[in-house]
Order: structure tokens, then sequence, then C-alpha cells
């Protein structure tokens, strides 16, 4: 079940964060107080950085449409540090303070010299890379899940975790997400990649669409079924920008039978589990 510190925090963080597009905000009057954690996600679709407080309440964070990582793993290293560093440097700005330490994540099952790739971005952008976790497992320190599943349905990968009494017991990503979506969409309509993209992420159009993105949300279901084999699994928490997409948690519960949900503003989620890993006990 989503509890209510989970959607306070999303819904919080959905006013405060900041698509890069749009114009720059007004700074703040007063500087926030206390030590800041932050979270960088170097997402195959989204880049977002999030900051939270000590609280692990939201202060503030930008995300933007980036095409640095694919399949979770950094393959342009020289605009991830630029987008990164402009996104820090807007957010110092907006502030009134430096962002000094940041904790990313990686893809389950990603190999370990990719993972530290990810921290080489965010240490040469300018902050020291305090810790990294797997996707699904920090999103579930904000989802708080005792018994059950995370599955991150986001731009490039769905990835899982299996939760056993609040412990990650099993874990594992695949390469199905938003960016099929949208090729499926550009491939049924005959559009380009980027029309197709504005066209799903527009809730109006999505009923619409949903004839065509049907097979592709059972193949994330039959992915999930495919994992959780052999795990007692009372529910399934959608978490990632994909899982926004329309009758997403009904498709999975059908397909699975198990009771699925997703929390408002999903995309958010593991941005901001990322920066709750980001803890004092590791600055060293
Ligand atoms: N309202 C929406 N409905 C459907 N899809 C959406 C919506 N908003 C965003 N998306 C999609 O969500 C994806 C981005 O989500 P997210 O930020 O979780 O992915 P990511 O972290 O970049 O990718 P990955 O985790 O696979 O590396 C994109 O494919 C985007 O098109
Ligand atoms: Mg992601």
């Amino acid at each position: 079940m989503q509890s209510l510190a989970l959607l306070e925090t999303v819904n919080r963080a959905a006013e405060l964060f900041h698509w890069v597009a749009d114009p720059e905000p007004a700074p703040f009057d007063n500087p926030p107080q206390g030590r800041l954690k932050v979270g960088v996600d170097l997402g195959t679709a989204y880049l977002t950085v999030a900051v939270l407080d000590e609280q692990d309440q939201p202060v503030t964070g930008e995300y933007q449409f980036a095409q640095v990582a694919r399949d979770g793993l950094v393959v342009d290293f020289v605009g991830a540090i630029d987008l990164v560093r402009s996104m820090k440097d807007r957010i110092e700005r907006r502030i009134g303070r430096e962002l000094t330490h940041a904790a990313s994540g990686y893809p389950p099952g990603v190999p370990g010299v990719e993972v530290q790739a990810t921290s080489h971005v965010v240490e040469a952008a300018g902050m020291i890379c305090t810790g990294l976790i797997d996707e699904p497992t920090a999103a579930n320190a904000l989802v708080k899940l005792e018994n059950g599943v995370i599955v991150d349905v986001g731009g490039g990968t769905t990835g899982i975790a299996v939760v056993e009494n609040g412990q990650v017991v099993y874990t594992a990503d695949e390469a199905t997400g938003g960016t099929h979506f949208s090729l499926v969409i550009a491939g049924a309509h005959n559009i380009p990649f980027e029309e197709a993209e504005t066209l799903k992420i527009d809730p109006s159009r999505q009923p619409v669409l949903f004839p065509v993105i049907k097979p592709v949300l059972e193949k994330v279901a039959s992915i999930v079924a495919r994992h959780i084999e052999g795990y007692q699994v009372p529910e399934i928490a959608l978490v990632g920008g994909s899982s926004a997409f329309y009758r997403a948690a009904e498709v999975i519960e059908e397909y699975t039978g198990i009771p699925t949900w997703v929390p408002p503003h999903p995309a958010l989620v593991t941005p901001i589990g990322m920066a709750m890993n980001n803890n004092p006990e590791d600055y060293a």
C-alpha cells in the first residue's frame, strides 16, 4: 500500500523539482539549513538531480530529457558531465549553497566497471560520490515495502527488486522501457521518435494510444512474472516514468494476478531514493 509519507514526498517533489527547459525559478529567500542529501540519476531518458534535507524532505531538484545513458550505462561521458554540472550550477544559484556530495545508482546486474563510470560522472561534475545503489533498491528507500516487488519501468529498462521483511532479496533488470513505448508509437503512426515521445507523455492522448502500448506493458508484465517465480508476492509497486502510462498498473495486475499500484509522479521515486542513500555517515 502507498504510505502517506510516500504520497507527501512525491507530491512535494513534483512542486519543487524543476523541468530544465522551463524558465528558471526565482532564487530562494534563504538558503536551506542543515546537511543536504543529493541524488543524481543518470537515466536512459531523464537526467534527474534530487536535493533533500536531513529529514529526507524535498528541497529542490531538476530533471530533463537527455540521451547520455543507454540501458543504464553512460554512453556520452562529456555530455553527461556537462548536463549534471549545469543542473548543479542552476540549483546552487537557486538555493544559495554549494552541493558538495551526491549519491547515484545503477540498474541491477550492471558490471562493476560501468557502475564506477557513474560515480566518475558525479565526481567530474564537482561532487564527491558517497555511494551507489541499484535503482529498484533506491526506489524502495522511499516506497518502503515490507513484502512485495518494486518494478522500476524507466526509459530504457525495467528494474525489479523483490523485498522480503523489508530486505531486498533479489534484483534484476531487463531492456524494456519507455523508449520502446515511443518506438512502437512512432512505428504505428509513422512519425519521428521525438514526436512519438511528446504524444506518449500527454495524458489526454494515452487512452487512444493504449491499444498499441498494451502489448509492451504485457511484455513488462511477463518480465516481472518470470523474475518473481518462486517468491510470495503480496503486492507490486510500479515506479519509473513509464509507470505513469494510462492503465499500466491494471495491465500488470491482470497479467500477474498480484495487486499493483503506482504512486503519483513515479519518475521521481528512484532519484529521491538515491538522494536518501546520500548518507551523512558516508561523508568521510
Ligand atoms: N506521463 C507519462 N506517461 C508515460 N510515460 C512517461 C510519462 N512521463 C514520462 N514518461 C516516460 O518515462 C521515461 C522516463 O522515466 P524515468 O526517468 O524513470 O527513466 P530513466 O531513469 O531515464 O530510464 P532507466 O531507468 O531505464 O535508465 C521516459 O521514457 C518517458 O517518456
Ligand atoms: Mg531510472
